[in-house]
């Protein structure tokens, strides 16, 4: 079984279609979505249809929850909070029931799909540092779980005796025995300095992860984003992967 995952689309309606376009080039069976797809973008209905016309399931990110006033958005940067605004307004009322019904984690053949930590989905914390990532897994059941939120890619790993290591690598061949925590980086975006698109893909049968980068349209993206009146920095962002 090969797995599509994908994270904080973001409402970037290009670089979602460039995404599932290869991913079907890939062969991928399933398609997992791991949160936020909406906020920062210009088509977070677009988004939203087509994420649920393709994946198998959906989990809730604190954008999405935030547009939907399921979760306090006090806490967001200015900028983030004038596009959650400006999203919670322009969802339709199907779009908003839908979100309003996500879950915060899936759990399907012992793999964990999650948008922020598996162990406190709804606090929305990060996993940057070796506390962090030490502390996710002692709390985690099974040996494998996918998340976003960061927008970075990262595989973390974790022996039995507790050693947790963080790799930026963008493949690997899961071993039996260690833990693995892998960030599939973001579809409408990217934070790593790489403003093409990422997902990631995993093939159950090989144990292999390839971390994947699509080029698309960031220009229309970004042209949609300033007519639509959102702040100019999120479609500056977009070219520049930050
Ligand atoms: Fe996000």
């Amino acid at each position: 079984m090969k797995w599509a995952i994908l994270s904080d689309v973001h409402g970037n309606l290009e670089a979602l279609q460039a995404v599932i376009a290869d991913l079907r080039r890939e062969g991928a069976e399933r398609i997992a979505f791991l949160g936020d797809a909406v906020g920062y973008g210009a088509n977070p209905n677009e988004c939203l249809l087509l994420l649920r016309e393709r994946t198998e399931w959906m989990v809730a990110g604190n954008h999405d929850y935030g547009a939907v006033g399921l979760t306090d958005v006090s806490y967001f940067n200015p900028t983030a909070k004038a596009a959650i605004l400006w999203t919670g307004k322009r969802l339709s009322p199907e779009s908003r029931a839908y979100l309003r019904g996500l879950p915060l984690l899936r759990k399907v053949a012992g793999i964990t799909f999650v948008h922020a930590t598996p162990h406190a989905p709804g606090e929305w914390n990060y996993i940057f540092t070796f506390p962090e990532a030490e502390e996710a897994f002692r709390a985690m059941g099974g040996d494998l779980a996918f998340i976003g939120h960061s927008h970075s890619p990262l595989i973390l790993t974790g022996k039995r005796d507790g050693k947790v290591t963080l790799y930026e690598e963008e493949e690997a061949t899961l071993e039996q025995g260690i833990r693995y925590i892998i960030n599939v980086g973001s579809v409408g975006q990217p934070r790593d300095g790489n403003p093409n698109a990422a997902y990631g893909v995993y093939d159950e049968a090989g144990k292999k992860y390839l971390l994947k980068r699509v080029p698309y349209d960031i220009q229309t993206a970004q042209k949609k984003i300033i007519s639509a009146g959102l702040p100019r920095s999120l479609a500056q962002r977009l070219s520049e992967g930050a």
